[in-house]
Protein backbone atom coordinates (compact mmCIF):
# COMPACT_ATOMS: atom_id res chain seq x y z
CA UNK A 1 0.00 0.00 0.00
CA UNK A 2 1.34 3.45 -0.81
CA UNK A 3 2.00 5.78 2.12
CA UNK A 4 -0.69 8.33 3.00
CA UNK A 5 -0.43 11.83 1.47
CA UNK A 6 1.64 14.20 3.58
CA UNK A 7 -0.09 17.49 4.25
CA UNK A 8 1.55 20.47 5.87
CA UNK A 9 -1.08 22.32 7.87
CA UNK A 10 -0.56 26.02 8.54
CA UNK A 11 -3.42 27.30 10.75
CA UNK A 12 -1.97 30.83 11.05
CA UNK A 13 -3.80 33.54 12.98
CA UNK A 14 -7.28 34.67 14.02
CA UNK A 15 -9.94 32.16 13.00
CA UNK A 16 -7.27 30.16 11.09
CA UNK A 17 -6.76 27.51 13.82
CA UNK A 18 -10.53 26.92 14.19
CA UNK A 19 -11.30 26.45 10.53
CA UNK A 20 -8.19 24.39 9.86
CA UNK A 21 -8.97 22.07 12.79
CA UNK A 22 -12.41 21.56 11.25
CA UNK A 23 -10.81 20.82 7.87
CA UNK A 24 -8.46 18.26 9.41
CA UNK A 25 -11.52 16.54 10.92
CA UNK A 26 -13.08 16.52 7.46
CA UNK A 27 -9.98 14.98 5.86
CA UNK A 28 -9.70 12.37 8.59
CA UNK A 29 -13.25 11.28 7.81
CA UNK A 30 -12.20 10.65 4.19
CA UNK A 31 -9.20 8.46 4.73
CA UNK A 32 -5.63 8.35 5.93
CA UNK A 33 -3.44 11.45 5.80
CA UNK A 34 -0.23 12.41 7.53
CA UNK A 35 -0.40 15.93 8.99
CA UNK A 36 2.44 18.20 10.02
CA UNK A 37 1.30 21.40 11.72
CA UNK A 38 3.61 24.42 11.49
CA UNK A 39 3.63 28.16 12.14
CA UNK A 40 3.06 30.97 9.66
CA UNK A 41 2.16 34.66 9.91
CA UNK A 42 1.70 36.50 13.19
CA UNK A 43 2.16 33.40 15.36
CA UNK A 44 5.49 32.75 13.62
CA UNK A 45 6.53 36.38 14.22
CA UNK A 46 5.77 35.88 17.91
CA UNK A 47 7.78 32.65 18.05
CA UNK A 48 10.67 33.40 15.67
CA UNK A 49 10.57 37.11 14.80
CA UNK A 50 9.72 36.38 11.14
CA UNK A 51 6.50 35.36 9.41
CA UNK A 52 7.98 32.36 7.56
CA UNK A 53 11.07 30.41 8.57
CA UNK A 54 13.25 28.48 6.11
CA UNK A 55 12.32 25.24 7.92
CA UNK A 56 8.62 25.82 7.29
CA UNK A 57 9.19 26.72 3.64
CA UNK A 58 11.29 23.58 3.13
CA UNK A 59 8.66 21.40 4.84
CA UNK A 60 5.99 22.86 2.53
CA UNK A 61 8.08 22.21 -0.58
CA UNK A 62 8.58 18.59 0.52
CA UNK A 63 4.87 17.95 1.25
CA UNK A 64 2.21 16.57 -1.09
CA UNK A 65 0.01 19.60 -0.39
CA UNK A 66 -0.25 22.56 1.98
CA UNK A 67 -3.44 23.66 3.73
CA UNK A 68 -3.48 27.18 5.14
CA UNK A 69 -5.99 28.99 7.37
CA UNK A 70 -5.36 32.73 7.43
CA UNK A 71 -2.69 35.17 8.51
CA UNK A 72 -2.71 38.60 10.15
CA UNK A 73 -4.44 40.56 12.88
CA UNK A 74 -4.38 43.93 14.65
CA UNK A 75 -1.60 42.75 16.96
CA UNK A 76 0.88 42.83 14.08
CA UNK A 77 -0.56 45.77 12.13
CA UNK A 78 2.06 48.43 11.59
CA UNK A 79 3.14 50.99 9.02
CA UNK A 80 6.78 50.68 10.08
CA UNK A 81 8.57 49.44 6.93
CA UNK A 82 11.16 47.62 9.06
CA UNK A 83 8.70 45.67 11.22
CA UNK A 84 7.81 42.10 10.15
CA UNK A 85 4.26 41.61 8.82
CA UNK A 86 2.20 38.38 8.87
CA UNK A 87 1.39 38.72 5.15
CA UNK A 88 5.09 38.30 4.37
CA UNK A 89 4.65 34.67 5.38
CA UNK A 90 2.00 34.09 2.75
CA UNK A 91 3.87 36.01 0.06
CA UNK A 92 7.11 34.20 0.93
CA UNK A 93 5.36 30.87 0.62
CA UNK A 94 3.81 31.75 -2.75
CA UNK A 95 7.15 32.91 -4.13
CA UNK A 96 9.24 30.21 -2.43
CA UNK A 97 6.98 27.39 -3.64
CA UNK A 98 6.68 28.94 -7.12
CA UNK A 99 2.87 29.15 -6.90
CA UNK A 100 2.22 31.40 -9.86
CA UNK A 101 -1.37 30.37 -10.60
CA UNK A 102 -4.16 31.17 -8.17
CA UNK A 103 -7.55 29.65 -8.96
CA UNK A 104 -10.60 31.18 -7.27
CA UNK A 105 -13.87 29.63 -8.42
CA UNK A 106 -17.06 31.59 -7.76
CA UNK A 107 -20.23 29.54 -7.96
CA UNK A 108 -23.04 30.70 -5.71
CA UNK A 109 -24.54 27.74 -3.92
CA UNK A 110 -28.23 27.50 -4.99
CA UNK A 111 -29.36 27.80 -1.36
CA UNK A 112 -27.43 31.05 -0.93
CA UNK A 113 -28.67 33.14 -3.86
CA UNK A 114 -30.77 35.05 -1.33
CA UNK A 115 -27.66 35.89 0.70
CA UNK A 116 -26.01 37.84 -2.12
CA UNK A 117 -26.32 41.61 -1.95
CA UNK A 118 -27.22 41.41 -5.64
CA UNK A 119 -30.71 40.61 -6.85
CA UNK A 120 -31.33 36.95 -7.57
CA UNK A 121 -32.02 37.50 -11.28
CA UNK A 122 -28.62 39.18 -11.61
CA UNK A 123 -26.58 36.33 -10.16
CA UNK A 124 -28.66 33.44 -11.53
CA UNK A 125 -26.37 31.25 -13.62
CA UNK A 126 -23.12 32.71 -12.29
CA UNK A 127 -20.28 30.18 -12.44
CA UNK A 128 -16.91 31.76 -13.00
CA UNK A 129 -13.26 31.18 -12.23
CA UNK A 130 -10.79 33.93 -11.40
CA UNK A 131 -7.27 32.94 -12.49
CA UNK A 132 -4.94 35.32 -10.70
CA UNK A 133 -1.20 35.63 -11.43
CA UNK A 134 0.37 35.18 -8.02
CA UNK A 135 4.14 35.61 -8.05
CA UNK A 136 4.72 38.76 -10.10
CA UNK A 137 3.63 42.32 -10.52
CA UNK A 138 3.58 45.01 -7.88
CA UNK A 139 3.50 42.47 -5.04
CA UNK A 140 7.07 41.44 -5.77
CA UNK A 141 8.60 44.44 -7.58
CA UNK A 142 11.07 46.82 -6.06
CA UNK A 143 9.52 48.94 -3.31
CA UNK A 144 10.81 51.36 -0.75
CA UNK A 145 10.48 54.48 1.33
CA UNK A 146 12.76 57.45 0.97
CA UNK A 147 11.75 60.08 3.52
CA UNK A 148 8.28 61.25 2.57
CA UNK A 149 8.36 59.46 -0.76
CA UNK A 150 7.48 55.79 -1.36
CA UNK A 151 7.35 53.55 -4.41
CA UNK A 152 6.12 50.12 -5.55
CA UNK A 153 7.06 48.77 -8.94
CA UNK A 154 4.99 46.61 -11.28
CA UNK A 155 7.02 44.41 -13.58
CA UNK A 156 6.08 41.44 -15.75
CA UNK A 157 8.00 39.34 -18.24
CA UNK A 158 6.40 37.80 -21.32
CA UNK A 159 7.19 34.37 -19.87
CA UNK A 160 5.27 35.05 -16.65
CA UNK A 161 2.25 36.25 -18.62
CA UNK A 162 2.41 33.36 -21.06
CA UNK A 163 2.30 30.65 -18.39
CA UNK A 164 -0.66 32.19 -16.53
CA UNK A 165 -2.48 32.71 -19.84
CA UNK A 166 -2.03 29.01 -20.56
CA UNK A 167 -3.43 28.14 -17.14
CA UNK A 168 -6.50 30.23 -17.96
CA UNK A 169 -7.09 28.75 -21.43
CA UNK A 170 -6.57 25.19 -20.18
CA UNK A 171 -8.98 25.83 -17.30
CA UNK A 172 -11.58 27.21 -19.70
CA UNK A 173 -11.32 24.06 -21.82
CA UNK A 174 -11.64 21.78 -18.78
CA UNK A 175 -14.66 23.67 -17.50
CA UNK A 176 -16.37 23.45 -20.89
CA UNK A 177 -16.08 19.64 -20.79
CA UNK A 178 -18.41 19.50 -17.80
CA UNK A 179 -20.61 22.55 -18.45
CA UNK A 180 -21.12 22.18 -22.18
CA UNK A 181 -20.73 25.96 -22.51
CA UNK A 182 -18.48 27.50 -25.15
CA UNK A 183 -15.26 28.20 -23.23
CA UNK A 184 -14.35 31.85 -22.80
CA UNK A 185 -11.44 33.74 -21.27
CA UNK A 186 -11.78 37.36 -20.23
CA UNK A 187 -8.38 38.97 -19.82
CA UNK A 188 -8.27 41.98 -17.52
CA UNK A 189 -5.70 44.75 -17.76
CA UNK A 190 -5.21 48.51 -17.79
CA UNK A 191 -3.70 48.68 -21.27
CA UNK A 192 -4.85 52.27 -21.76
CA UNK A 193 -2.43 53.37 -19.03
CA UNK A 194 0.14 50.75 -18.04
CA UNK A 195 3.01 49.35 -20.10
CA UNK A 196 2.90 46.01 -18.23
CA UNK A 197 -0.75 45.79 -19.28
CA UNK A 198 0.08 46.39 -22.94
CA UNK A 199 2.61 43.54 -22.77
CA UNK A 200 -0.03 41.47 -20.96
CA UNK A 201 -2.61 42.06 -23.70
CA UNK A 202 -0.10 41.28 -26.48
CA UNK A 203 1.04 38.01 -24.90
CA UNK A 204 -2.46 36.80 -23.98
CA UNK A 205 -3.62 37.52 -27.55
CA UNK A 206 -0.69 35.51 -28.90
CA UNK A 207 -1.29 32.53 -26.60
CA UNK A 208 -4.98 32.59 -27.59
CA UNK A 209 -4.01 31.62 -31.15
CA UNK A 210 -3.19 28.14 -29.82
CA UNK A 211 -6.69 27.85 -28.32
CA UNK A 212 -9.00 28.66 -31.19
CA UNK A 213 -11.84 26.77 -29.51
CA UNK A 214 -11.76 29.28 -26.62
CA UNK A 215 -13.23 32.77 -27.04
CA UNK A 216 -11.11 35.64 -25.74
CA UNK A 217 -12.06 39.15 -24.79
CA UNK A 218 -10.14 41.93 -23.09
CA UNK A 219 -11.57 44.25 -20.46
CA UNK A 220 -9.98 47.23 -18.76
CA UNK A 221 -9.95 46.57 -15.03
CA UNK A 222 -12.31 49.40 -14.06
CA UNK A 223 -14.82 48.23 -16.64
CA UNK A 224 -14.33 44.62 -15.48
CA UNK A 225 -15.17 45.65 -11.91
CA UNK A 226 -18.43 47.11 -13.15
CA UNK A 227 -19.35 44.23 -15.48
CA UNK A 228 -18.69 41.68 -12.74
CA UNK A 229 -21.61 42.98 -10.73
CA UNK A 230 -23.86 43.99 -13.62
CA UNK A 231 -23.66 40.75 -15.64
CA UNK A 232 -21.73 38.14 -13.61
CA UNK A 233 -23.32 35.17 -15.37
CA UNK A 234 -21.64 36.15 -18.66
CA UNK A 235 -18.16 35.43 -17.29
CA UNK A 236 -16.39 32.10 -17.56
CA UNK A 237 -12.65 32.37 -16.85
CA UNK A 238 -11.26 35.75 -15.80
CA UNK A 239 -7.47 36.07 -15.96
CA UNK A 240 -5.68 38.99 -14.33
CA UNK A 241 -2.34 40.11 -12.97
CA UNK A 242 -1.65 39.85 -9.25
CA UNK A 243 -3.14 43.10 -7.87
CA UNK A 244 -6.13 43.27 -10.23
CA UNK A 245 -6.86 39.61 -9.45
CA UNK A 246 -6.69 40.31 -5.72
CA UNK A 247 -9.28 43.08 -5.97
CA UNK A 248 -11.60 41.43 -8.48
CA UNK A 249 -11.66 38.13 -6.60
CA UNK A 250 -12.96 39.82 -3.43
CA UNK A 251 -15.58 41.56 -5.52
CA UNK A 252 -16.55 38.31 -7.24
CA UNK A 253 -16.71 36.57 -3.87
CA UNK A 254 -19.56 38.81 -2.77
CA UNK A 255 -21.68 37.31 -5.55
CA UNK A 256 -21.85 34.24 -3.32
CA UNK A 257 -23.20 36.26 -0.42
CA UNK A 258 -20.16 35.85 1.75
CA UNK A 259 -16.44 35.92 1.47
CA UNK A 260 -16.77 33.00 3.88
CA UNK A 261 -17.65 30.71 0.96
CA UNK A 262 -14.75 31.20 -1.42
CA UNK A 263 -11.97 28.60 -1.72
CA UNK A 264 -8.68 28.89 -3.57
CA UNK A 265 -5.87 26.82 -4.97
CA UNK A 266 -2.40 28.16 -5.65
CA UNK A 267 -0.49 25.99 -8.06
CA UNK A 268 3.02 25.93 -9.46
CA UNK A 269 4.88 23.65 -11.83
CA UNK A 270 3.35 20.28 -12.78
CA UNK A 271 3.82 17.83 -9.92
CA UNK A 272 4.93 20.42 -7.35
CA UNK A 273 2.81 20.72 -4.18
CA UNK A 274 0.02 23.31 -4.21
CA UNK A 275 -1.25 25.57 -1.47
CA UNK A 276 -4.94 25.55 -0.61
CA UNK A 277 -6.58 28.26 1.45
CA UNK A 278 -9.88 30.07 1.93
CA UNK A 279 -9.91 33.53 0.34
CA UNK A 280 -11.28 35.23 3.47
CA UNK A 281 -8.88 36.58 6.04
CA UNK A 282 -8.22 35.90 9.71
CA UNK A 283 -11.38 37.71 10.98
CA UNK A 284 -9.80 38.67 14.33
CA UNK A 285 -13.12 40.13 15.55
CA UNK A 286 -14.70 36.67 15.79
CA UNK A 287 -11.55 34.61 16.48
CA UNK A 288 -11.87 32.06 19.28
CA UNK A 289 -15.65 32.41 19.50
CA UNK A 290 -16.56 29.30 17.54
CA UNK A 291 -18.51 31.35 14.99
CA UNK A 292 -16.21 31.12 11.97
CA UNK A 293 -17.61 29.72 8.74
CA UNK A 294 -15.52 26.63 7.87
CA UNK A 295 -17.10 26.13 4.42
CA UNK A 296 -14.52 28.02 2.35
CA UNK A 297 -11.84 25.89 3.99
CA UNK A 298 -13.82 22.71 3.28
CA UNK A 299 -14.16 23.78 -0.34
CA UNK A 300 -10.39 24.48 -0.37
CA UNK A 301 -9.87 20.93 0.87
CA UNK A 302 -12.00 19.82 -2.09
CA UNK A 303 -9.71 21.78 -4.40
CA UNK A 304 -6.72 20.13 -2.73
CA UNK A 305 -8.17 16.68 -3.36
CA UNK A 306 -8.92 17.55 -6.97
CA UNK A 307 -5.84 19.54 -8.00
CA UNK A 308 -3.24 18.34 -5.55
CA UNK A 309 -4.00 14.76 -4.58
CA UNK A 310 -5.81 13.43 -7.63
CA UNK A 311 -8.95 12.43 -5.75
CA UNK A 312 -11.68 14.19 -7.77
CA UNK A 313 -14.44 11.92 -6.45
CA UNK A 314 -13.78 12.90 -2.84
CA UNK A 315 -13.67 16.55 -3.95
CA UNK A 316 -17.09 16.28 -5.55
CA UNK A 317 -18.47 14.53 -2.44
CA UNK A 318 -17.36 17.44 -0.22
CA UNK A 319 -18.88 20.00 -2.58
CA UNK A 320 -22.16 18.10 -2.65
CA UNK A 321 -22.18 17.77 1.16
CA UNK A 322 -21.71 21.54 1.53
CA UNK A 323 -24.66 22.17 -0.78
CA UNK A 324 -26.84 19.71 1.14
CA UNK A 325 -26.07 21.37 4.47
CA UNK A 326 -26.81 24.85 3.10
CA UNK A 327 -30.05 23.58 1.62
CA UNK A 328 -31.03 22.27 5.05
CA UNK A 329 -31.00 25.91 6.22
CA UNK A 330 -27.85 25.91 8.36
CA UNK A 331 -26.05 29.25 8.36
CA UNK A 332 -23.00 30.55 10.17
CA UNK A 333 -23.55 34.20 11.24
CA UNK A 334 -21.72 35.64 8.20
CA UNK A 335 -24.24 33.91 5.91
CA UNK A 336 -27.28 34.46 8.07
CA UNK A 337 -26.63 38.20 8.23
CA UNK A 338 -27.16 38.53 4.50
CA UNK A 339 -30.58 36.92 4.58
CA UNK A 340 -32.18 38.64 7.55
CA UNK A 341 -34.27 40.89 5.33
CA UNK A 342 -35.47 37.98 3.18
CA UNK A 343 -39.22 37.33 3.29
CA UNK A 344 -39.92 33.79 4.53
CA UNK A 345 -40.19 31.42 1.57
CA UNK A 346 -42.70 28.62 2.13
CA UNK A 347 -40.78 26.05 0.06
CA UNK A 348 -37.46 26.56 1.86
CA UNK A 349 -36.54 25.19 5.29
CA UNK A 350 -36.18 27.82 8.01
CA UNK A 351 -32.68 29.13 8.52
CA UNK A 352 -30.87 28.04 11.65
CA UNK A 353 -27.87 29.99 12.85
CA UNK A 354 -25.03 27.70 13.89
CA UNK A 355 -21.35 27.90 14.86
CA UNK A 356 -18.23 26.24 13.46
CA UNK A 357 -18.67 22.96 15.34
CA UNK A 358 -22.29 22.40 14.34
CA UNK A 359 -21.59 23.32 10.73
CA UNK A 360 -18.66 20.90 10.70
CA UNK A 361 -20.68 17.99 12.15
CA UNK A 362 -23.46 18.69 9.67
CA UNK A 363 -21.03 18.43 6.73
CA UNK A 364 -19.46 15.27 8.18
CA UNK A 365 -22.94 13.76 8.58
CA UNK A 366 -23.88 14.68 5.02
CA UNK A 367 -20.66 13.03 3.80
CA UNK A 368 -21.39 9.86 5.71
CA UNK A 369 -25.02 9.70 4.54
C1 LIG B 1 -5.39 37.34 -0.73
C2 LIG B 1 -5.00 38.28 0.38
C3 LIG B 1 -3.50 38.48 0.34
C4 LIG B 1 -3.15 39.10 -0.99
C5 LIG B 1 -2.93 39.30 1.51
C6 LIG B 1 -3.28 38.70 2.84
C7 LIG B 1 -1.45 39.50 1.38
O1 LIG B 1 -5.69 39.48 0.26
O2 LIG B 1 -4.90 36.19 -0.71
O3 LIG B 1 -6.17 37.72 -1.57
O4 LIG B 1 -3.23 40.32 -1.15
O5 LIG B 1 -2.79 38.35 -1.88
MG1 LIG C 1 -7.14 39.49 -1.29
Amino acid sequence: MSSPPRIVVLPGDGIGPEIVAAAVQLLESLGEFEFEELLIGGCSIDAHGIALTDEVLEACKAADAVLLGAVGGPKWDTTDPKAPRPEQGLLGLRKGMGLYANLRPVRPSPALVGASPLREERIAGTDLLVVRELTGGIYFGDSGREGDKAHDTCEYTAGEIERIARTAFEAARRRAESSGRRPKVTSVDKANVMETSRLWREVVTRVALEYDDVALDHLLVDNAAMQLVSRPADFDVVVAENLFGDILSDEAAMLTGSLGMLPSASLGAEGAPGLFEPVHGSAPDIAGKGLANPLATFLSVAMMLRHGLDRPDDAARIEAAVDVVLESGMRTPDLAAGTVAQPPMPDLPAEVEVGTAEMTSAVLDALAA
